[in-house]
């Protein structure tokens, strides 16, 4: 299975990756943990690009572009041999995260991005998608307790941008039926059982 997690910077994804795989090695599964942008040797490198500071200049087109550079990197290198070997492939973010980032939030035409997520991903789409949500008071608060040091190109953006993001996740979460909507605001412990009750419910997982 190809599961995809979703959501605002801060919203609390990678805890919630981590404990997925720790639950699906628990019951004897093969587990590819992968980020994105990211994930290889040259996708690191694009990764790299977008996310440093320094890069004040980036067209947001250019942007978009080295998403999907990075993506398409990434799934011919690693997502598809492993989800062939049978692999559960668990990815911080995927294709979602360009429609509601660079789409909703900087607000690149949607339907282009439907056209490049046909072109770059064919047949290799998420099964399951967790889109885990956080208010935006609780983003900016969580945004506040870092100094600017540590925030990237992406996440010094502002509140409005953010609103926008949460927008296009909202949009994206009625049209596709893959994916499952969590409230990120329960305790670490709930959101990550609600997770796990959608993976075994899932009907291409296998006991
Ligand atoms: P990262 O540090 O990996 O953030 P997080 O831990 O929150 O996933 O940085 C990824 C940043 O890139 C994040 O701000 C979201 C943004 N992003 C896009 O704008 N478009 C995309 O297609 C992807 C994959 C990420």
């Amino acid at each position: 299975m190809f599961i995809t997690f979703e959501g605002l910077d801060f919203c609390g994804k990678s805890t919630q990756i981590e404990k997925t795989k720790e639950y699906l090695e628990a019951n004897h599964k093969k587990v590819m943990l992968i980020r994105e942008p990211g994930g290889t040797e040259i996708s690191e490198k694009i990764r790299e690009l977008l996310l440093d500071k320094k890069n004040s200049k980036m067209h947001e087109k250019t942007e978009l572009l080295l998403f999907y550079a990075s993506r398409v990197q990434l799934l011919n290198e690693k997502i598809i041999p492993k989800l062939n070997e049978g692999y559960f492939v668990l990815s911080d973010r995927f294709h979602d995260s360009s429609t509601a980032y660079q789409g909703f939030g900087r607000g690149i035409d949607v339907n282009f991005i439907n056209e490049l997520n046909k072109f770059t991903l064919s047949e290799t789409k998420p099964d399951l998608t967790f889109f885990i949500d956080v208010p935006l008071q609780t983003i900016s608060n969580r945004k506040l307790k870092r100094t600017i040091v540590e925030l990237d190109r992406i996440e010094i953006s502002d509140i409005e941008f953010y609103q926008n993001v949460l927008n296009g996740y909202n949009e994206i979460a009625k049209m596709e039926k893959r994916v499952v909507i969590i409230n990120g605001l329960k305790s670490i412990e709930e959101v990550q059982a609600e997770i796990q009750y959608y993976i075994k419910n899932h009907p291409k997982y296998e006991e």
